[in-house]
């Protein structure tokens, strides 16, 4: 083997198995373990947002030192020798858990953001050089993830595409509700003979956060003739099982650190051999440009690749849990159903969606009495919690309809606020009261949004 094919990492048979080398450690389903690995937290946080930004345990975070110290000691070494095998095996376990057939598939990138814009520039090439006709679309859910609606903007309709936005009603009943308006999305993007180009669709929404049936939605894609889908599944990997055959998407990304307690930021992005275009390039060109995108991603410039490197480390840290991450999932998914049982139940509101459209997070309503009526109200919300109460949660305003008919409601008057709880390991009750007695005294208090001070 030469050198430049060892720096590239793309050869069959690395198996470093850091994993068995190790001693095994404690398993992890008791609580002063669990409370240790994520010391590092700010005391006396509810902190009960890792759907925004995840997190990661010590342990992780330690490999994650050496890593770093292993560049530091010898950079050239490492660059050679080291870098690029141990990004092959992260994206060899990674392959093997999301059921992909080859390696090659599989990029490590930055995050979700990055992943958007590999896939949208390669669209937007389409219409820049003439490939595609002026006025063919990209569908995409409305309430997509607002960097993947900027990409669209700045990759696509600056080019010369236009887009359909697919409304999602809020709160859902059924996923039929979904399939319904994505299938009149689909139509509205071919009429007068335009063709559909690309579907995003979000596997797990961040605002609202439903878990949309992704599977059905490619299947529809499909059927309807739209030539590349996207997948943006930024929170899936951690909090549902991915199967990306069984998907059938042509691209799909997940954040390795929301769910799946990498620290920032990594990310996979899945690109289907059979059957996708080879313009794919990640947006920084490195000398590795043209050798493929898993490893033009592989090496973007110097800088820390350390988050790249962790994957084994993470799996040693999942398989202390009974059941390893799919054993994680199941009961963050159960946990989140209960806490926001509890929280609804206690400020007399509803759920945003069933649990079967639900993973680690669910949307839960605020009392009409606080008075969430714009997206200024949601942020003040946010930061008084933060700031009074030491409590992390999103808060998401839904508009009202123009007919108040359908539109949830308490006992004051329609819900028009809601909260984004995730459950994860490091959660506890406490962190659920905690936030369910600030919302309480609040609306004793007759406070509304409005008057809210941050500081
Ligand atoms: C659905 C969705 N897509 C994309 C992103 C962007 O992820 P990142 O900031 O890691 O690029 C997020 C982040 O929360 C998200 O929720």
């Amino acid at each position: 083997m030469d050198q430049e094919e060892s720096r590239n990492g793309d050869f069959a048979h690395y198996n470093d198995h850091h994993v068995s080398k190790k001693p095994k450690l404690n398993p992890l389903h008791i609580e002063p373990e669990i409370r240790d690995e994520f010391s590092h937290h700010r005391p006396g946080i509810a902190r009960i947002n890792n759907g925004s930004f995840g997190s990661c345990p010590k342990s992780v975070l330690a490999a994650q030192q050496n890593w770093q110290l292993k560049f530091l000691q010898q950079p050239d070494d490492f660059y050679f020798n080291t870098l690029r095998k141990g990004i092959l095996h992260s994206r060899t376990l990674i392959k093997d858990l999301v059921n992909a057939d080859d390696v090659d598939e599989i990029s490590l990138v930055d995050n979700a953001t990055t992943a958007a814009a590999i896939v949208l520039q390669q669209i937007g090439r389409g219409f820049g050089e003439g490939k595609f006709n002026g006025n063919d679309t990209v569908v995409m859910l409305h309430c997509a993830f607002q960097a993947v609606k900027k990409s669209i903007q700045a990759y696509v309709t600056r080019a010369g595409g236009s887009v359909i936005e697919v409304q999602l009603p809020f709160p859902l009943i059924s996923e039929e509700e979904i399939i319904r308006e994505f299938k009149k999305g689909l139509e509205k993007g071919k009429e007068n003979g335009k063709k559909v180009r690309l579907a995003i669709i979000d596997h797990i929404t961040s605002m609202p956060c439903v878990v949309i049936p992704v599977s059905k939605l490619v299947k529809i894609c499909r059927e309807e003739g739209v030539e590349q889908v996207f997948v943006d599944a930024a929170h899936a990997i951690g909090s549902v099982k991915i199967d990306v055959k069984e998907i059938g998407a042509d691209f799909y990304v997940s954040n390795l650190h929301k769910w799946f307690f990498c620290p920032p930021s990594v990310a996979f992005l899945y690109c289907r051999k059979s059957n996708v275009s080879p313009d794919m390039h990640h947006p920084v060109v490195s000398h590795e440009f043209g050798n493929g995108l898993p490893i033009e991603s592989a090496w973007i410039g110097t800088r820390d690749y350390s988050a790249q490197l962790l994957v084994p480390s993470v799996m040693e840290f999942v398989s202390r849990f009974e059941g390893g991450i799919d054993g994680i999932m199941t009961r963050n998914h159960e946990q989140v159903l209960k806490m926001g049982r509890m929280l609804a139940e206690s400020w007399g509101t509803n759920l945003g969606s069933p649990p079967e459209l639900c993973a680690g997070m669910i949307m839960v309503g605020l009392p009409s009495r606080l008075r969430v009526w714009s997206e200024e109200d949601a942020l003040r919300l946010r930061e008084h919690l933060r700031v009074h109460f030491g409590v992390e949660v999103p808060i998401y305003y839904q508009p009202p309809k123009d007919d108040s008919e359908g539109h949830a409601r308490d006992k004051d008057g329609v819900i028009t606020g809601y909260a984004r709880i995730s459950y994860q390991v490091y959660n506890a009750l406490e962190d659920y009261e905690k936030f369910m007695n600030a919302i309480n005294i609040l609306v004793d208090k007759k406070k509304i949004c409005k008057m809210l001070m941050t500081e």
